[in-house]
């Protein structure tokens, strides 16, 4: 068997949550990830028929059944993860009956995965419906998409559009928009059912005073929607003093739309 820690995966997921501490989103345990792995990423360096403990998953997870997932470990700081990912990281992979998961590699010391599990688990059965090639889960507490979510509406086109208008790219990387849950309780499987609906209709959800979840195919893409919006929150703020502002209009959105071939979520544009 291979070394785990020179692994692809453990050094991009280290890697990405790195970044992001850097980036002033996740002050001490604050955001969790998720990644699928397949059988074959894992071959050479997990014998998979050999597992250190069963974890509870607390939920329905029969649709993943057999899936291997890199998941970050409940209260388990950021800043650490590249130094050490063997105690704030692990690989578990869903039993046959949905409702456990074993524990393959990483989360030493009876850490447990994060607790945040629920939303990440059902997030991903929503969106592995839509996108088969779907991978990974980051939620993290991007400042400025925070901060928004304390003076701006809540409504979802309204939160969508400020953001679409403060930067030409926004459109094009998440026509889809963005879904807003209002303020709820964390870490349990009603805001996990309420968080994998919305990735239903779009890629990236705002936990109003809280953080944000985003999607995709690598953590690339996943990270990137996020950053993005994040940026155009940063805009907003910095924007929003001013008297006079200019705007990017809906007729701009929709020629950047057309330009780009992307379809802008129905009737958002007027
Ligand atoms: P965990 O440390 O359990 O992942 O919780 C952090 C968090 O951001 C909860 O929403
Ligand atoms: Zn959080």
């Amino acid at each position: 068997m291979k070394d785990i820690l020179t692994s692809s995966f453990i050094k991009e997921v280290s890697k990405t949550i790195d970044q992001m501490y850097r980036l002033g989103w996740d002050e001490r345990n604050g955001g969790n990830l998720s990644y699928i792995l397949s059988e074959e990423e894992v071959r050479d360096y997990l014998n998979v028929n050999k597992y250190n403990r069963v974890i509870d998953l607390y939920i329905d997870a029969s649709f993943l059944s057999g899936k291997i997932f890199l998941v970050t470990g409940s209260g388990k700081y950021f800043k650490n993860v590249k130094e050490n990912p063997e105690s704030n990281l692990g690989i578990i992979q869903i039993n046959p009956d949905g409702k456990t998961a074993n524990l393959l590699w990483g989360l030493i010391d009876g850490a447990k995965p994060t607790s945040e599990l629920s939303t990440h688990l059902l997030s991903h059965i929503e969106r592995l419906k839509i996108d088969p090639l779907h991978k990974v889960v980051i939620h993290t507490h991007a400042t400025n998409l925070i901060a928004m979510t304390f003076i701006h509406s809540l409504d979802e086109k309204a939160y969508t559009k400020t953001l679409w208008k403060m930067n030409t790219e926004c459109i094009i990387v998440f026509p889809d928009g963005i879904g807003v849950i209002p303020w709820m309780i964390c870490g349990n499987e009603e805001i996990g059912r309420e968080t994998a609906k919305k990735f239903q209709e779009s890629r990236l959800i705002i936990w109003a005073m809280h953080g944000v979840l985003g999607v995709g195919q690598s953590l690339d893409e996943a990270f990137g929607l996020i950053e993005t919006a994040e940026k155009a929150a940063e805009i907003f703020f910095k924007i929003s003093n001013f008297p006079n502002r200019k705007e990017i209009t809906d007729e701009q959105l929709e020629a950047l739309s057309f330009a780009f071939a992307v379809k802008p979520k129905s009737n958002y544009l007027e």
